[in-house]
């Protein structure tokens, strides 16, 4: 299930996070790095060194931000989140078709997590480039995804998926991935409907014993699909 996710980070969080990537001084190194074996041929882009102070100041800002944010919670039943990454596209840079490396090595603490929920936060507005478009195949067929700055995209990631090739200006973005309690994508989509559901009837104010009901039906079944 591919979600679009709104202002994670606020405006004015944006303007910052994006200032300290512009400086002069910012550690921007080639994004093969940290390429697995399928990635590093088809891969063009820069990337913040995820081991520099930088990346873990802005890395945290947008830690605390997430959990701060109900639909993402809702969304992702996060277990794991990786420490966020940030990358650019100049024009002619690309990320070619892959799917992303299923197991990572949490730097800083050597954790392994497994990447169940791949995410991109936006940190460019649509109009400050052309292409660099986020494309995710799935059962349905291929999906565009270009967001405001701010916004953030979560889809499966055994998706395959690639960016385009930006024409003019620069993509900039943070990319990360969730090990969620709920490793199964279907068992996930199911629980985020329900949820939905339910803070639908409770801000109608549907009937309370068969609110509970729900809720408690919610708990029992992350409780038989999640991990901790
Ligand atoms: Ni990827």
């Amino acid at each position: 299930m591919l979600i679009h996710l709104q202002k994670i980070l606020s405006g004015q969080q944006v303007q910052l996070v994006r200032g300290k990537l512009e400086a002069a001084d910012a550690p921007w190194v080639d994004g093969r790095v940290t390429a697995g074996f399928q990635g590093a041929p088809v891969k063009f882009n820069q990337q913040i060194d995820e081991l520099s102070s930088l990346a873990g100041e802005l890395g945290d800002l947008i830690l605390a931000q997430l959990e701060r944010h109900p639909r993402f919670i809702s969304a992702c039943l996060p277990l794991v989140v990786y420490p966020p990454m940030f990358n650019r596209y100049g024009e002619g840079m690309a990320f070619g078709s892959h799917v992303d490396g299923s197991i990572r090595i949490v730097p800083g603490n050597g954790r392994r997590l497994r990447t169940d929920i791949s995410a991109t936060l936006f940190l460019a507005e649509p109009g400050e480039y052309d292409g660099g478009e986020l494309q995710i195949d799935d059962a349905y067929g291929m999906h565009s995804v270009k967001l405001a700055a701010g916004d953030m995209v979560v889809y499966p990631a055994s998706s395959l998926h690639r960016v385009t090739p930006v024409t003019r200006g620069t993509r900039m973005a943070s990319f990360f991935w969730i090990q969620s309690m709920v490793r199964d994508d279907a068992q996930r989509a199911l629980l985020f409907d329900m949820d939905n559901a339910i803070q639908t009837l409770n801000r109608t104010g549907a009937d309370e014993s068969a609110r509970t009901a729900l809720v408690g039906n919610y708990h029992n079944l992350v409780r038989m699909w999640g991990e901790t």
